[in-house]
């Protein structure tokens, strides 16, 4: 009998909430974030910056990472960092950078009190705000951007969609003025590095050879989280078969199982009425938008319109969990 963790050492070192000490092949990206917010410190403005990319490429880390150096070493600078998915109205957007800012805000507080309170705190001599919109493009409207900036708070606004804020009006994009900084997908070899050190503090020594880290670094397509996800998953295997190191058959049993880990991640994420009209997606062949409506609205006590609907549809798209063929009138939906 092997003794208790013969290949994982310290499992927190591979789950998603750990902080690295040092962030791998982002040098580039690091340096021009922190040109971009560093007069914050001097308590002057900083760049509007913009990072976009496909998931897993380090931006959320890389902002908190060096939101919480920048805080550290500069008294006058307060961050704060809100995921727009979970909040994704002006209202909890506010809300929640008060509430990090220490501010009181009552249940019943009225938008123009919240955004008063705001702009007395961003307005602080003392204070230079940060403020980081993570997965900014499930903001239900952008005007918040415009409040914010024109706050005189800087803002770091993160996105998978290149794209995200160039829809925005042209009020609002002026007053922004972003720098963007693109994360790209990792290469396998750069993956491999990121891989590696994860096993280095995470694994027992040894307990993965540096063949099989490569084939984990290939199999996750530039996606450190699914890497990360698939190294973690594939050390238990290994585990739970009594072995003391991970084989290629333990990382192709957890690549069965990481594949789906971002769809359901995604899933875990949607309301109630996106849930029902993705089922009825899925237990379709091809469904129309009028079809996916009709079937909807007679599963649910209180459904949403139809415009609503037809948003989640684009949602659902752009998250990769269905696709459509057509012209927008003939537009049919499948699921992926
Ligand atoms: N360069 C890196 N070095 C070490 N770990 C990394 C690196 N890049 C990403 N990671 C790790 O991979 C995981 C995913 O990173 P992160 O959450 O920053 O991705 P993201 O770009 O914000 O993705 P998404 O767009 O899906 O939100 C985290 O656990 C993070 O610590
Ligand atoms: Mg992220």
């Amino acid at each position: 009998m092997l003794e208790e963790n013969a290949v994982v050492a310290n499992e927190s070192v591979l789950l998603e909430g750990y902080a690295p000490e040092d962030a791998l092949h982002r040098e580039g990206q690091r340096r021009v974030l922190a040109e971009c917010i560093k007069p914050a410190s001097t308590g002057k403005r900083i760049r509007n910056v913009f990072l976009y990319g496909p998931p897993g490429t380090g931006k959320t880390m890389l902002t908190k990472w060096i939101m919480s150096e920048l805080e550290k070493g500069a008294s006058r600078v307060k961050t704060v960092y809100v995921n727009c998915w979970s909040r994704s109205t002006a209202y909890a957007v506010l809300g929640e950078i008060l509430h990090q800012a220490e501010t009181f805000v009552s249940p019943r507080e009225s938008m123009l009190s919240m955004t008063r309170k705001f702009e007395n705190a961003t307005r602080h001599p003392e204070k230079k705000f940060i403020i980081a919109l993570d997965e900014v493009d499930h903001l239900e409207s952008p005007e918040i951007l415009y409040d914010v900036s024109r706050s005189g708070a800087g803002l770091i606004c993160i996105s998978n969609n290149p794209y995200a804020l160039s829809g925005v009006d042209d009020r609002i994009k002026s007053s922004l003025q972003v720098e963007g900084i693109e994360f790209a997908a990792y290469t396998a070899d750069q993956m491999a590095d990121i891989i590696g050190q994860r096993a280095k503090y995470g694994l027992a020594p040894n307990a993965i050879a540096r063949d099989e880290i490569k084939m984990v670094a290939r199999m996750c397509n530039g996606d450190a989280r699914v890497g990360i996800e698939m190294l973690r998953k594939a050390a238990l295997i290994a585990e739970a078969e009594n072995k003391r190191k991970v084989s290629t058959d333990h990382i192709r049993k957890a690549f069965n199982e990481a594949k789906f880990m971002r769809k359901t991640k995604i899933e875990s994420r949607l309301n109630d009425d996106e849930t029902e009209i993705l089922k009825i997606i899925r237990s379709a062949d091809r469904i129309n938008a009028n079809g996916i409506y009709e079937q909807y609205a007679k599963k649910v006590a209180s459904p949403v319109t139809g415009r609503a609907v037809r948003k989640y549809l684009q949602k659902f798209a752009k998250l990769g969990l269905i696709k459509h063929e057509g012209d927008v009138r003939w537009r049919e939906y499948f699921a992926v």
